[in-house]
């Protein structure tokens, strides 16, 4: 039984052999056939695109455009990267005008809620970024992480992503869920978004729970020229993360310019943090900075330091960038704005 089962089954594979030799003669031509079925096909959906823009049916040609371009469209409000996903990170303009004629979505998102513009931000392309906001790209988009398309222009340090965007409406603080644009900048010394976020609007003493504030960042990060734009700013020079003044990072880290900064804005230097330390015990043993504290210490302060200490402090952060107004000597003007 088992041995004729055997021998049908070498015979019917004997002789499915014969046939399939046969067509190996022919399989480039198959590959040939197949090649120009393809294209026929992709130039006619091309074609059947520009009549159907032509005649004004811009969804129809979007359905058959998306085709042209073999990504699939998925059930629901979202779709795997899109065409315009492609062309805004890779900052192809011409495409991306060409596709959002189509009639592509440009609030289309990936399985990650990442949108075309979020893309055009990382990749630093402010023109596309700007061509998908005059479409009517939502600038507060957020990606399951929280990020927004701000987000990403501060992480790769876009001056012009930041501006478009703000330009346009997007909110310029993060909501509390969200990685914060600000945070992001100062921490990888995007001076340019940094001061951007500042004009409009971001609050420079902005404190997040497990970052502190912008200051902390830049200390934490030693953003030399980040920390001095805050502070000119009117950022609050005590206020660290949670008990942790600025002056202790600084000062943990061995950054002894960011130090002498600190203390010129008016740091506290018996300020405690969290294990009851001052600054000059947290910095490491026979350091520069560790000196540089020890002498601060023992040294009467200026008391031109402490005169504008003083007047910044009766000024109010709010007015500080009214100084520039007031009719004094151009060189005490200067003095009081740390120029
Ligand atoms: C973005 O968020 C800000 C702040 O909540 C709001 O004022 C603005 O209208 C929003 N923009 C858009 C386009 O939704």
């Amino acid at each position: 039984m088992s041995d004729a089962a055997q021998q049908l089954a070498g015979s019917t594979a004997t002789g499915d052999n014969k046939p399939f030799a046969a067509q190996l003669s022919n399989v480039y031509l198959s590959i040939l056939a197949l090649f120009c079925f393809k294209l026929f096909v992709k130039i006619s959906l091309n074609l059947l695109t520009y009549f159907y823009i032509v005649r004004g049916n811009r969804k129809e040609a979007a359905r058959i455009s998306a085709e042209f371009y073999d990504y699939a469209q998925q059930r629901g409000s979202w779709t795997d990267r899109s065409p315009l996903h492609d062309a805004a990170s890779q900052g192809r303009l011409l495409a991306l005008r060409t596709l959002i004629v189509q009639g592509h979505d440009v609030n289309s998102v990936t399985i990650d809620q990442v949108t075309p513009l979020h893309e055009a931000c990382l990749g630093d392309h402010a023109p596309c970024a700007r061509a998908l906001v005059d479409a009517g790209a939502d600038v507060n988009a957020s990606t399951v992480d929280g990020a927004t398309p701000l987000w990403n222009a501060c992480a790769v340090g876009s001056v012009a992503c930041t501006e478009v965007l703000l330009e346009n409406g997007a909110r310029a603080q993060s909501l509390p869920h969200q990685p914060s644009p600000i945070h992001e900048a100062t921490s990888k010394g995007h001076f340019g978004c940094m001061e951007v976020l500042l004009t409009w609007g971001t609050d420079v003493d902005m404190d997040i729970p497990h970052l502190g504030t912008p200051l902390y960042t830049a200390c934490v990060c030693q953003e030399l020229e980040c920390a001095r734009k805050l502070l000119r700013e009117g950022a609050n020079v005590q206020k660290g993360k949670s008990l942790d003044s600025p002056l202790h990072a600084a000062a943990e880290k061995d950054c002894t310019a960011m130090v002498k900064l600190l203390l010129d804005f008016g740091a506290d230097i018996n300020a405690r943090d969290g294990e009851c330390r001052r600054p000059v015990e947290v910095a490491p043993p026979s350091s520069l900075t560790e000196g540089f504290l020890l002498l601060y210490e023992a040294m009467p302060r200026l008391l031109s330091q402490l005169c504008r200490q003083c007047i910044r402090t009766c000024v109010g952060q709010d007015r500080l960038h009214l100084l520039c107004h007031l009719p004094l000597p151009s060189r005490i003007r200067s003095f009081l704005q740390y120029q």
